[in-house]
């Protein structure tokens, strides 16, 4: 007989349970209180009040070893922490990288080290950087000495030099014409606090709320200040939430009690639209923009950080004239070592590209995952599962993937199913593959402590569990109640822990099944900010405040690998997480977790995806609606026209709001969120280019306005539209009842409506009437964008579809566009089985050339287009003519259709006889 857990639970524990559902889901909303602000975290309250150059430093020693430069950093004895301690000498090593990168590391010397502290390492985060790194190191072979001797040069790319200025201690990037890119220490706020031993009647235990930190190790925490030449604005250290894309400065003239940011991961109930305090993930890497240059910055350290925007004149100085344009930053965490990487640009697509080689780029969804995701906690069983896909079906609305959150599980206990509610899970995912579906399940890292599950007894037998600080398996509640934690800092645990996805292990699941992870932050209801103590300790003895940010990303690590393993490494994996790091973009999607069900959500969701974009993390996105609450329907059908170009495109909701499949608002809301849907799917051939994009050299699929029009000042702070690709722009629509909007549209060239054709000039905004039936949304004259426009159950059932191309002509009548397909779901792209073709239009001739290097290619791959539609033929031209360049194709060209509505040169080409994946030439005009 099946069971249903719940009844088996003792009436006590029910009620404990009961209690914590209410209190998490129901009345708790934002509190400030929960969470430890910077003036209760002694690392950031010492540093906010540190002066500028108080604790100076002098570089000695620098000298070339291995193709790096070694120095010592010494602290100069006449300046003093205020703790008066002694401060031993730092190592500092300095290495650069193919492309325009340099490393800085500076770490204790534990050879000098009191033998009563040689056994502590401080952490360095290991398995973030790409294991092939060290083959793009340059080899540095000596420095440089100036003609002062106070400073040193080497060569970091061509047009760029580094410069290490002895005494006091600073590091600069610049061109070799002289003008700052990056500096560090030129505020002299750098201070490293070295581990010591603890003075007599010293306490270093801390406090927050009714939690003790035993801090074993005392103080260990670093800051510094980094300064950003040449910028107007930085961007970046997700995740926060705003409706902001720039960073706000957060300390200085004019700025009133702000925190700093913050990189903690936190399980945030209903967290605010506007707030530094970190949420979910972190990612410790700032890109700085200005209408010369972009730059970037990335701090490898994954204990908690703290990073101050400073406002300008918080040193009085001005910086109005152009070429004194500067930002000015400081960075503090509260443990680790200094391991930093300044990324010289100076394109912002050069900043990323430099970003991502040393962290790796976005991993190639497969293509189901850039569908249309359905998901709400909880699809209550398997009735409500075939409901609901069969309610698709009924509304003729295409979906690809099914979701299913802790419910499913029995007692969520992760891979089990409540056999009640799901007793053929198995049929249940073959029902949905037939039509081309797939499902998740969730997964999240707290394991019930059930004497009776297996996975429990075999993590205990195994002592896998983190551990407290008096070396116990660490118990906290979550959704299970009494929980513990798998320690993933462990390799060998992460190794075993893939194993739990094979179809063996995981009972129930199909090759279709992919997973959701969830609540990685960890979270930890009755823990210190509802995540684990600083102290309990991880694998090699890491204090878990040491890697506390990292914990999400080892999760997702271990689920991507484990579903990998299942499909033999042929298979790509799909795993959605919550929290995240920096690479986490390799393992999968994230999305920005339990927003609300308001027009303010809806609006900070662009900011918040197109920064985690600006990071290197591609596949991203917002749970269409809002999770908290009930959208009206207005809200609803606008968050699913601005959802449908997020990257990671899923309608979630948590189990207290109504239900809001697409067809429950009405007929006409049902057309306008179908159709909103069709838009994703028209452009899935677009969308998987641009993914290929990602993840070759790890351009964002949706992007801030500046990332394509560097120079136009005005789009730095837009923080409302943006960019899929280099072709589309979208402007959101995020207030009720909206009549109105202006819309500014960058560049030279001209504008093309996505529906209409309709021509708006560039370099200018524009008053335009909002529409209910979608957002505006532009194609940039001179881009070719592929289509299909063919409305299937799922993107599965289109793959054999044939293609679409939409010349957008520019004021010469060209455009360039391209295409990459490959089967969808293998690794064999890697082997060369993909098409990539360039598309061109110039002199009425539209050509397609196979740009792919190792051509003919090894994936085979024949389908018609079945469309051209050419936007901008000046209404002059009389006669369009087709000739294919190939004698031996058909032509069968049918009538051009003028195409009807306001723009009468839009012209259809219907049939060209064409293959995508062909090289062919049609002379057009
Ligand atoms: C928190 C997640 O953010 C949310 O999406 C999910 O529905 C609940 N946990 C329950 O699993």
């Amino acid at each position: 007989m099946s069971s249903v857990p719940a009844i088996k639970l003792p009436s006590i524990f029910l009620l404990l349970l009961l209690l914590f559902s209410i209190h998490f889901t129901s009345i708790h909303s934002w509190k400030k209180e929960e969470f430890r602000p910077c003036n209760e975290a002694p690392f950031c309250k010492r540093t906010r009040s540190r002066k500028p150059h108080t604790t100076t430093f002098t570089v000695s020693n620098l000298s070339a070893l291995d193709g790096k430069l070694k120095a010592r950093l010494h602290q100069n004895s006449e300046s003093g922490s205020q703790d008066s301690v002694p401060i031993r000498p730092l190592l500092l090593e300095l290495s650069v990288y193919r492309g325009g990168i340099m490393r800085l590391k500076i770490d204790e010397d534990y050879n000098l080290r009191p033998d009563s502290l040689k056994e502590k390492t401080r952490f360095q985060v290991q398995d973030v950087l790409l294991q092939d790194l060290d083959d793009m190191r340059v080899w540095i072979p000596k420095v440089e000495r100036s003609k002062d001797p106070s400073f040193s040069t080497f060569y970091i790319k061509h047009g760029f030099e580094a410069v290490v200025k002895h005494n006091p201690f600073e590091i600069f990037v610049r061109t070799t014409a002289g003008d700052r890119v990056l500096s560090i220490n030129s505020h002299g706020l750098f201070d490293f606090e070295q581990l010591r031993e603890k003075k007599e009647e010293e306490t270093w235990e801390e406090r927050f709320r009714s939690h003790t930190d035993t801090r074993p190790n005392g103080p260990q925490s670093i800051s510094f200040d980094v300064s950003f030449y040449g910028a107007n604005f930085v961007y970046g250290i997700p995740q926060h939430a705003s409706t902001s894309l720039p960073l706000q400065s957060t300390i200085g003239p004019g700025v009133d009690h702000s925190e700093p940011y913050r990189l903690f991961n936190l399980d945030v109930f209903e967290y605010l639209h506007e707030s530094p305090f970190g949420i979910y993930g972190s990612i410790p890497f700032m890109v700085a923009h200005g209408r010369k240059r972009s730059s970037g910055f990335f701090w490898l350290n994954a204990a908690e950080m703290q990073i101050d925007v400073l406002a300008e004149g918080w040193d009085g100085q001005t910086h109005s004239e152009e070429h004194e344009k500067r930002i000015d930053t400081v960075w503090m965490s509260e443990a680790g070592i200094v391991d930093a990487f300044f990324f010289v640009g100076p394109e912002p697509k050069e900043v990323l590209r430099q970003y991502t080689s040393v962290t790796g780029t976005q991993a190639m969804p497969p293509q189901f995952a850039m569908g249309y995701h359905q998901c709400r906690w909880n699809y209550r069983d398997e009735a409500d599962v075939y409901g609901v896909d069969a309610g698709f079906d009924d509304h003729d609305i295409p979906y690809d993937v099914l979701w299913l959150d802790i419910e499913h599980t029995d007692g969520k206990r992760y891979f089990t199913w409540d056999k009640a509610s799901f007793p053929n899970p198995v049929e249940m995912q073959n029902n949905l593959t037939a039509k081309g579906r797939q499902m998740v399940t969730i997964v999240d890292p707290h394991i019930k402590r059930d004497e009776s599950f297996s996975l429990h007894k075999e993590f205990t037998q195994k002592g896998y569990y983190t551990k407290d600080a008096s070396g116990k398996d660490f118990d906290g509640w979550c959704w299970p109640g009494s929980s513990s934690y798998p320690d993933m800092l462990n390799p060998e645990i992460r190794e075993w822990w893939e194993d739990k996805f094979s179809l063996k292990n995981y009972v129930g699941s199909t090759p279709s099944l992919y997973i959701w992870n969830d609540m990685n932050e960890p979270s930890v209801f009755n823990g210190p900010e509802l995540t684990m103590p600083r102290d309990l300790v991880h694998y090699g003895g890491v204090e878990h405040r040491e890697m506390h940010n990292l914990y999400g990303f080892y999760f997702q690590m271990a689920s991507s690998n484990g579903l990998l393993k299942r499909g033999d490494g042929k298979i790509r994996p799909f795993v959605l997480t919550r929290a995240f790091f920096a690479g986490s973009q390799r393992y999968g999607a994230m999305w920005t977790g339990d927003n609300t069900a308001d027009w303010d959500h809806l609006k900070a969701s662009v900011p918040m995806v197109l920064t985690i974009g600006l990071t290197g993390f591609a596949f991203s996105g917002a749970d269409i609606g809002g999770f908290f609450g009930n959208p009206g329907a207005e809200l609803l059908v606008r968050w699913y026209q601005l959802g449908s170009f997020y990257p990671f495109f899923r309608a979630h909701a948590h189990h207290d709001s109504s239900r809001r499949e697409p067809w429950l608002f009405g007929e006409r809301n049902t057309a306008l969120i179908r159709e909103a849907i069709h838009v994703r799917y028209s452009l899935l051939p677009y969308y998987y280019t641009l993914f290929r994009e990602a993840s070759v050299n790890g351009s964002p699929v949706m992007r801030p306005l500046w990332y394509e029009f560097p120079s136009d000042t005005e789009t730095f702070t837009k923080s409302e539209s943006f960019m899929i690709g280099n072709s589309i722009l979208v402007q959101g629509i995020y207030i009720q009842g909206q009549k109105t909007v202006s819309v500014y549209l960058p560049g030279g060239q001209s504008w093309y409506d996505l529906r209409s054709g309709v021509t708006f000039s560039g370099g200018m905004s524009h008053d335009l009437k909002v529409s209910e039936d979608n957002i505006p949304s532009f194609q940039k004259a001179g881009t070719i964008i592929p289509k299909k426009e063919r409305f299937r159950r799922s993107s599965t059932q289109m793959v054999d579809d044939p293609y679409t191309l939409v010349i957008a002509l520019n004021d010469t009548l060209c455009a360039e566009g391209e295409i990459y397909i490959d089967d969808g779901k293998s690794f064999e792209y890697e082997q060369g089985a993909y098409i990539h073709s360039y598309f061109l239009f110039s002199n009425g001739i539209l050509s397609s050339t196979n740009i792919i290097p190792t051509h003919p290619s090894k994936f085979s791959f024949n389908r018609l287009i079945e469309r051209i539609v050419l936007l901008g033929i000046p209404s002059e031209s009389k006669r369009i003519l087709i000739e294919s360049a190939r004698h031996d194709l058909d032509m069968g060209v049918g009538p051009l259709t003028l195409r009807t509505g306001s723009n009468p040169v839009a012209f259809v080409i219907k049939k060209p006889n064409v293959s995508i994946g062909d090289d062919w030439s049609l002379r057009i005009l």
